[in-house]
């Protein structure tokens, strides 16, 4: 039985590894794509979007354009990680198709009210689209299966000391989508930085034929995510791997508000594993409780079994 998820991205070159991942898992069904600006401009991750998914074999998967710009502030892109394409060294064949009509926020909301119960949400970049969507349709956290996003940090972030890029982009949002209701599953830097494209794990990506040798590897071999320090750290490719193996990560239930007033701290996730949250809710919604489960753990060793297997099997697919 597979999982449908939605996900909402800014392909990047993680985005455009999760989205491989997510078209390569026997277990998921990759029902739609929405993109947002982040590492490039949404005009951009939206044609990466497209030919992303395409060369990786799910053509017929809808990408909608989405946000533009942050809630409140100026957009600020990554193509000093991701390059100006924003797939850093891999030239795709053009896509066949053009993304659909309308808005994300809006097929976002009408795709998972028609199937209540039954998505996961996976958000990969800022989170403007999400807030949007759960300002515009409060109900939405009570329709979805499940919420996974890649960002924020219990610890040290990666863009500033205090913050991770994608909470950083656009604070507001992601105080908003905080505190809308749901519980928020977490994949933050805590994990991710221990999820690195080590030179052993690029070589079985370059058994992949044209998937390691047009995608993988050259995406990779130009990725400058400096807080790795040396390998490249495939963040976004942990949230749709947790909806496929949530056992490869181990969670903590907390409390997370965002900080966006600080000058110094503006889009840090403030995280309180003792789940009565360190705020008072401005911002981050009623309540004090928890709103997250935070990932806290990786065997990476796993995680990359199944990376690596999920690539293999894609890479047989798109072979034949
Ligand atoms: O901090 C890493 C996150 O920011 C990833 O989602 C990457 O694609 C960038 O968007
Ligand atoms: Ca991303």
């Amino acid at each position: 039985m597979s999982t449908p998820i939605l996900l909402d991205c800014d392909p990047g070159i993680d985005d455009a590894l999760a989205i491989a991942f997510a078209a390569g898992h026997p277990d998921i069904e990759l029902a739609g794509i929405t993109t947002v600006a982040g590492n490039v401009g949404v005009g951009q991750t939206t044609a990466n979007a497209l030919a992303v998914s395409e060369f990786a074999g799910a053509p017929s998967v809808p990408v909608t354009r989405g946000s533009a710009a942050p809630l409140l502030r100026a957009a600020r892109d990554a193509r000093d990680v991701h390059g100006d394409s924003g797939l850093g060294g891999a030239v795709l064949p053009p896509p066949s198709r053009d993304a659909e009509p309308g808005h994300a926020v809006d097929y976002l909301i009408e795709t998972i009210a028609a199937s209540p119960g039954e998505i996961t949400l996976v958000a990969t970049g800022p989170l403007t689209n999400i807030a949007l969507a759960v300002r515009r349709e409060p109900r939405l956290p009570g329709w979805v299966r499940d919420f996974v996003i890649m960002g924020g940090s219990a610890g040290r972030g990666n863009v500033t000391p205090a913050a991770e890029f994608n909470i950083w982009s656009d604070p507001e949002a992601a105080a908003i989508t905080f505190g809308a209701g749901w519980t928020v599953r977490m994949i933050g830097l805590d994990v991710t930085l221990q999820a690195l494209a080590t030179p052993p794990v690029r070589a079985r990506m370059s058994e992949f034929g044209t998937l390691g040798d047009t995608l993988l590897l050259p995406a990779l071999a130009q990725y400058h995510d400096s807080a790795a320090g040396g390998d490249p750290a495939v963040h976004d490719v942990c949230a749709v791997a947790s909806v496929a193996e949530p056992s490869v990560f181990g969670y903590t239930p907390a409390r997370v508000e965002v900080e966006t007033a600080g000058r110094l701290t503006s889009g840090m996730t403030v995280t309180s594993f003792t789940g009565s949250g360190p705020g008072t809710g401005s911002g981050s919604g009623s309540g004090s409780g928890p709103n997250a489960e935070v990932a806290t753990s990786i065997d990476s060793g796993a995680f990359w079994d199944l990376v690596l297997k999920t690539y293999s099997g894609l890479a047989s697919s798109m072979s034949r």
